[in-house]
């Protein structure tokens, strides 16, 4: 597999580093305006190589990336403290309309995998801009918020995080959905399981939906929890898992939602984002989605996005 990293920033190191010792992509070409911070964290990947895998890391421009397997998109302003992600909107859009131009052109066939914010609304600019099929263009949407979501509830239950079976879906920001009326535990519902109480419950939601402000606001920026967030998707995709992952993707039907990317269930693998799955919810749950979407369709009319 060659995959191409656009943005060498602490997201794209960060995850440059973690998919190196995972193993199992041949080929990584890294490119950031910042050519030193790209030469230098492809060195740097390099030099530790003999203790991971043989793979070819290099940084380069755009005729470097020819015929990537699939391009991650890091690149962008990040959120300062204080920042919600569409407040990033407009200047994220100019950078990714430049990034897809050079990605599409080299990379005709390549997957797209966005992870810059506003992370659904540039999922759905990649997606009109491109012109690529859309499963083949997908953004880490609620993945990440999902994690923290299942992390927290964990650390509260007091169980293995991979025991907890809890979405937050919609928008990767303020509206995101937590899908509570399905969460399980080890197949135990949520409401049934030792130690759940609805105000534990309510304050795990309120601490993943500002979890990443938190961060920034103490440390300047999130990556630890961004990274493996990432690498599950691209491991679902490079041995074909066949995962269900909220990854944020055009929804354009379900729910009457339309004509917007944003998470669902999704099954990933090895052609990108296959299948949409739509779950059980209640009417309150089916309701905030319909909100989330509103919420991002209208930063995409902001900046005239079809
Ligand atoms: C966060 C950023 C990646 O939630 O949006 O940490």
């Amino acid at each position: 597999m060659k995959l191409t990293m656009v943005g060498a920033g602490r997201v794209g190191s960060t995850t440059l580093f973690q998919l190196v010792l995972e193993g199992g992509i041949q080929e990584f070409v890294i490119v950031d305006v910042r050519k030193e911070v790209a030469e230098g964290e492809a060195l740097d990947l390099r030099h530790g190589l003999a203790q991971s895998y043989r793979t070819r890391i290099v940084a380069g421009d755009y005729d470097a990336t020819a015929d990537s397997d699939i391009v991650v998109i890091t690149a962008g302003i990040p959120r300062k403290p204080g920042d919600t992600r569409l407040d990033l909107l407009r200047t994220n859009v100019e950078l990714m309309r430049e990034i897809l131009d050079n990605v599409v052109r080299y990379s005709p066939n390549a997957l797209l995998f966005v992870v810059s914010n506003p992370v659904d609304v540039l999922t759905y600019q990649a997606l009109r801009q491109s012109g690529f099929p859309e499963q083949r263009v997908f953004g880490l949407g609620t993945v990440l918020d999902t994690t923290r979501f299942r992390s927290l509830l964990a650390e509260r239950l007091e169980v293995s995080p991979d025991s907890v079976i809890a979405y937050m879906l919609g928008e990767h920001g303020d509206s995101m959905v937590p899908l509570l009326s399905s969460a399980s535990v080890a197949g135990v519902p949520l409401d049934q399981f030792p130690g759940y109480s609805p105000q534990m419950v309510q304050e795990v939601v309120e601490a993943t939906r500002y979890g990443g402000a938190e961060v920034i606001k103490r440390k300047g920026g999130t990556f630890y929890s961004v990274a493996p967030s990432i690498c599950a998707v691209l491991r679902a995709v490079r041995w074909d898992l066949k995962q269900v992952l909220p990854v944020t993707s055009l929804v354009d039907g379900p729910l009457g939602l339309s004509n917007m990317c944003l998470s669902l269930p999704c099954v990933v693998g090895k052609h990108g984002r296959e299948r949409v799955l739509v779950p059980p919810m209640n009417d309150q749950e089916r309701e905030a989605l319909r909100h989330s979407h509103r919420v991002l369709r209208e930063a995409a009319d902001s900046v005239g996005l079809p």
